[in-house]
């Protein structure tokens, strides 16, 4: 199978998955489960999801075992996104293509969509936990959506000209904010699917880079991109006054690092030879990415 065919075969799984996550109840708080859908199946690339089942199958091939843990990554990522866009954090009103979810319901609902999206990802993951291996699987997800993952890469971002003098310490606020999350997606494919410890290890290597090269391009994107195709505002950094890669770099070399990145996190995948075919594709289209 070619990898766009791949790619979008994997789109189509875990949205049909997710699809069937949140009831809509017919109770006092009903109206919740609707602001949750409402960015939960608005579209997205599904990357971490998707980076969670392609992992997986280096390993092993029928991913059904793998499917909530890869949903409750993609509802941990839409509740970091309704957060992000708040008043309160990076401001944003357009996200997927459509008006914010604190714009369309209201921050309070915002905040407690968001809050419920997290709760339900680990409520359908610990369902599916049955053995020691699906433990340390959650316990690595857990981990990395938290202080000393996405949320505190988070809080270096709104702090961030107190906190961010250098390139380093920006590269070590995206390899929280966005970096963690992708990163834990692989990796805990790869531990579900059975993978030893090098093989972890040398994954691990491949996402700690594409995850960085991946915040890169979302920061070129702001200043490049095309809002149709992107679905969300450009211009919403410098609105903000953000520090972003572009604060310390130009376009050009941006994009060079970019690449740069990507090509030592394919180079990482070279003990799975053959393989890693999907792995080596997915992250040469993120560097091409328009969206
Ligand atoms: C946006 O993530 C937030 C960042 C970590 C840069 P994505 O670019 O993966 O957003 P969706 O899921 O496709 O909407
Ligand atoms: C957000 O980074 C990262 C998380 C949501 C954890 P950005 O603020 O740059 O993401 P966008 O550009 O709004 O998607
Ligand atoms: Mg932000
Ligand atoms: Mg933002
Ligand atoms: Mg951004």
């Amino acid at each position: 199978m070619d990898f766009k065919n791949w790619f979008e075969t994997k789109v189509k799984v875990i949205d049909e998955y997710l699809e069937e996550i949140i009831e809509v109840k017919d109770n006092p708080q009903s109206v919740i489960y609707e602001a949750m859908n409402y960015s939960l199946l608005s579209g997205g690339k599904r990357l971490r999801p998707v980076l969670l089942l392609a992992a997986y199958e280096l390993f092993k091939e029928d991913y059904a075992e793998a499917l909530p843990f890869a949903g409750a990554m993609e509802m941990i990522h839409t509740y970091s996104l309704i957060h992000d866009d708040l008043p309160a954090m990076d401001d944003d009103d357009y996200r997927r293509g459509k008006i914010t979810n604190h714009k369309k319901f209201g921050e309070a609902m915002a905040i407690l969509a968001g809050d419920g999206l997290l709760n339900k990802a680990f409520e359908i993951a610990l369902e599916a936990v049955d053995s020691k291996t699906k433990v340390r699987a959650l316990n690595i997800i857990a981990e990395s959506s938290g202080t000393e993952g996405m949320i505190g890469g988070q809080l270096v971002d709104m702090e961030g000209w107190r906190k961010i003098s250098s390139l380093e310490d920006l590269k070590y606020m995206y390899s929280l904010k966005t970096g963690a999350i992708i990163k834990s997606s692989i990796v805990a494919g790869a531990i579900l699917g059975g993978a030893r410890e090098e093989e972890i290890k040398a994954l691990e290597n491949y996402a700690k880079k594409i995850g960085i090269a991946f915040q890169i391009k979302d920061d070129i994107l702001d200043l490049t991109g095309n809002e149709e195709k992107l679905g969300k505002a450009i211009g919403s950094d410098t609105l903000n006054n953000k520090i972003t890669y572009l604060t310390f770099k130009n376009i050009e070399e941006s994009k060079n690092d970019v690449e740069r990145l990507t090509e030592e996190g394919i180079e990482s995948l070279r003990i799975f030879g053959e393989k890693s075919f999907y792995l080596v594709e997915l992250a040469k289209y993120l560097t091409k990415r328009e969206n």
